[in-house]
């Protein structure tokens, strides 16, 4: 480990680098885009009009809370060592409800290709290395980001587009943006700065937390999530003036805390960090995260998913909440809660929540009831069909369940 004196040396110059400057406002007007919206950013933001806004091009809404997230994955590690990695961006409403999955019709596939296609190849290599999947399946991610969250975006209607806009160009525009708005908030780096820096041993406050991120963000408080108590994501919030595309965006504070207990927050190395040899014993459990959709997976292949009401279907997945550890939590879809009960998984209105826990299988998270990961149903959904899903291995289709974070 570091004598005093050269951690003392370390740290100073760590500080001594060149702050980013603090954050009001992100301006992204002046970039490089496919598309120019035409709207104005200097009218009302968005969340903070008097009445009625009728152009929804110009003005985001309902969705005009919107919360840039980020990850701390250490469990498998994703990204650099030295940063956070993007989740989404997402269009939570002014009283931080939300409504996801918008535009099926725009649940485009390819978004590689699409950026690569549309003159947007540097967002998509920064992508490729900071906007990451915990198993892998980047691309599978950024479909998901953009179906869920960005089809909900008023600006981003096709009919807010110049005429003459290629099919896609609204994602490629959402693309852009969300990368330009994480490359303006540098959690790690603000962190750092606090010498606040990732250890296998060494425990934070949320105020320790909160303080030093307040001050390097110009005074805005973001929201703080934890699995396991350690630090697994950020959302930074925001309002907006003008269109997804190119307006402003307009920081805020977080309108709600986040999960993180007020002490005792670990914040992991990533394995490859240059310290991490000197740790000792396995890596911290793996969380649940607090939003994601459940895959079946049969014979090593992804065979769709869970349904809002717990059924499974190749039909665009649901978006499930997962609240508590990894070693028990309960789950709810938009139908409500989630529960096995007689051997069968239902979600809905009146259902009993039971308790679930998770096990990491290389780097894949699976569902257990009763400790069990196996799963079953009396056949394989294709189109509209959709299956009952029983726990054990009692029917003729055997599967795991998944947790993809959301
Ligand atoms: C702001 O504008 C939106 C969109 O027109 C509208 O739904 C909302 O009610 C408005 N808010 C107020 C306080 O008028």
């Amino acid at each position: 480990m570091f004598s005093a004196g050269i951690l003392l040396a370390l740290v100073s110059s760590v500080v001594a680098t060149p702050l980013h400057s603090a954050l009001s406002t992100v301006d992204l007007l002046g970039r490089d885009t496919l598309l120019s919206s035409g709207c104005s950013t200097t009218g009302s933001a968005s969340c903070h009009n008097s009445s009625s806004v009728s152009n929804l091009c110009c003005f985001e809404a309902p969705g005009g809370l919107l919360l840039q997230t980020q990850f701390w994955d250490t469990n498998p590690s994703t990204g650099p060592v030295d940063s956070w990695t993007i989740h989404g961006l997402w269009p939570d409403n002014c009283d931080t409800t939300f409504t996801e999955n918008c535009d099926p019709s725009r649940a485009y596939t390819g978004i590689g290709s699409l950026l690569s296609a549309n003159g947007a190849s540097d967002t998509l290599a920064f992508m490729q290395t900071h906007w990451v999947d915990i198993n892998g399946q980047n691309e599978q991610f950024w479909e998901h980001e953009w179906s869920t969250h960005g089809t909900c975006m008023s600006t981003l209607k096709p009919t807010c587009l110049p005429s003459g806009s290629v099919r896609g160009a609204e994602a490629v525009a959402f693309f852009q943006t969300v990368v330009k708005l994480f490359q303006s908030l540098p959690t790690f780096t603000w962190l750092q700065n606090a010498g606040i820096i990732p250890s296998s041993t060494a425990t934070f406050t949320l105020s320790q937390l909160t303080t030093a991120l307040k001050s390097a963000s110009g005074g805005f408080t973001p929201a703080l999530d934890c699995t396991s108590g350690a630090l697994n994501q950020i959302s930074w919030y925001f309002n907006l003036k003008g269109s997804i595309i190119d307006g402003s965006f307009v920081a805020i504070n977080a309108p709600k805390a986040g999960s993180c207990p007020s002490t005792g927050i670990k914040y992991p190395l990533k394995s490859g960090s240059p310290s991490s040899t000197t740790t000792a014993g396995p890596p911290s459990g793996t969380g649940v995260p607090s939003r994601g959709t459940i895959h079946a997976i049969r014979s090593g292949s992804t065979v769709g998913g869970l349904l809002s009401a717990g059924t499974w279907s190749t039909q665009t997945l649901a978006t499930f909440t997962f609240s508590g550890s990894s070693s028990s939590f309960t789950m709810t879809s938009s139908k409500g809660n989630c529960g096995v009960s007689g051997g069968s998984l239902t979600c809905g209105s009146g259902v009993t929540l039971t308790s679930f826990s998770a096990v990491t299988s290389g780097s894949t998270l699976l569902l257990a009831s009763g400790g069990s990961t196996s799963f079953t149903s009396d056949g394989s959904p294709s189109g509209t069909t959709v299956f009952p899903v029983f726990t054990g291995t009692g029917h003729s289709q055997d599967y795991t369940l998944s947790i993809v974070s959301a």
